[in-house]
């Protein structure tokens, strides 16, 4: 853990005493994105701290919502989960557990968590970024509340950011709209490993006209979860390669995204996305994710963009199924190639269509 930030984050934190002082019972609601990785964060350090740094966007229509209420209790920590929310009880609890010296209210308190997803399970997308970011966004809103302040500017984002990271790497990045970055870089200036950066104020109008239909190959249960995934890095032949060549990644994409040159964007996230799997697939115990459908719809999107001579592209996450990536301006002729020549070869024909969201909600 870096001790640095911990210390700046637990300055003012709030115990049982003002807690009670200020009504003993609060409760908060955050709508929070699922976000898609273009430069991908694959291995990390001790405490959520990531090997390379990573830039994603946040989508519009995948997101969890959760409500989590307080209360005072002598008796210590205790908490309720909804049936719904069930499955990710055992991470939701250890994860209140840790973050307890940041919001030291939380030793005394009945806490009832209510959370859902806006999308199926199993479907490859990641619920423990949106999951814990809004679970982190309840949870500065309630310190701040029984501080008494008002408002959600860039400290209370820049902390849940931190928080939402120590629950799962991806989730600092999902407090923000947009387009995020998340980890140190030499060349971005703020960029740290803590918590991540909105880069929207950088970025080119094009790029939150960005479209992603989620092409679901299979909805079986991951073969490699993120954590298996990131510990195969340890040890790995090609890492010490694999975190420089992020970095310039990052920022030839930064550089991309400023000047809203959507080839070179493309070139790099499928290079991402290749990487991604090379990784995995040259890693000790050679787990592969990807399955024949899966490189049968990337051979029809490299086709139709070449017939077509249109900007598009895809990612992968470390699942089977393809991101296809595509702006507004080109979504209804693409859209007809997804439902022709790419549905077919989706698990019961399942297409997610999302695109660039705005960010959380209060709800
Ligand atoms: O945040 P985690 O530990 O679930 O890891 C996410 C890993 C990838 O989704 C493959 C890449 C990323 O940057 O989101």
């Amino acid at each position: 853990m870096a001790k640095s930030k911990w210390t700046e984050f637990t300055q003012n934190a709030v115990g049982t005493e003002q807690l009670k002082s200020a009504g003993s019972e609060f409760k908060s609601g955050w709508k929070a994105p699922s976000n898609i990785a273009i430069v991908k964060y694959w291995g990390k350090k001790d405490g959520q701290i990531p090997q390379n740094p990573s830039l994603s966007f946040s989508l519009n229509g995948c997101y969890t919502q959760t409500q989590l209420e307080v209360k005072y209790s002598p008796k210590g920590f205790s908490l309720t989960i909804n049936p719904e929310g069930k499955e990710f009880a055992p991470r939701i609890e250890q994860f209140l557990r840790n973050v307890e010296p940041l919001f030291p209210f939380l030793a005394n308190v009945e806490a009832k968590v209510t959370t859902a997803n806006s999308f199926p399970h199993s479907v490859g997308i990641a619920s423990s970024a949106s999951g814990f970011a809004s679970l982190a966004l309840c949870l500065c809103h309630i310190e701040e509340q029984i501080k008494g302040n008002l408002g959600f500017g860039s400290p209370f984002l820049r902390k849940a950011s931190y928080v939402a990271r120590l629950g799962s790497g991806s989730a600092s990045r999902s407090v923000f709209g947009g387009w995020q970055e998340w980890g140190y870089l030499p060349e971005l200036p703020n960029s740290t490993n803590e918590y991540a950066l909105s880069l929207s104020p950088i970025v080119d109008p094009k790029f939150f006209e960005m479209r992603d239909a989620i092409l679901v190959v299979s909805t079986s249960p991951k073969v490699l979860s993120s954590t298996q995934g990131h510990a195969l890095m340890a040890n790995h032949p090609f890492a010490d390669a694999r975190y420089a060549e992020a970095r310039i990644n990052l920022n030839a994409i930064l550089k991309a995204l400023r000047k809203g040159d959507l080839k070179r964007f493309y070139d790099i996230a499928e290079s991402e996305a290749m990487t991604l799997h090379g990784l995995i697939m040259s890693s000790k115990n050679q787990p592969m994710l990807l399955k024949p459908q899966s490189l049968q719809i990337i051979e029809r999107i490299k086709a139709f963009r070449t017939e077509k001579g249109i900007n598009i592209g895809f990612t992968i996450d470390a699942g089977p199924n393809i991101h296809l990536l595509y702006t507004s301006d080109v979504a209804q002729i693409v859209e007809a190639f997804v439902n022709e020549q790419l549905k077919p070869l989706c698990e019961n024909q399942k297409v997610i269509f999302d695109s660039c969201g705005k960010g959380p909600e209060l709800v």
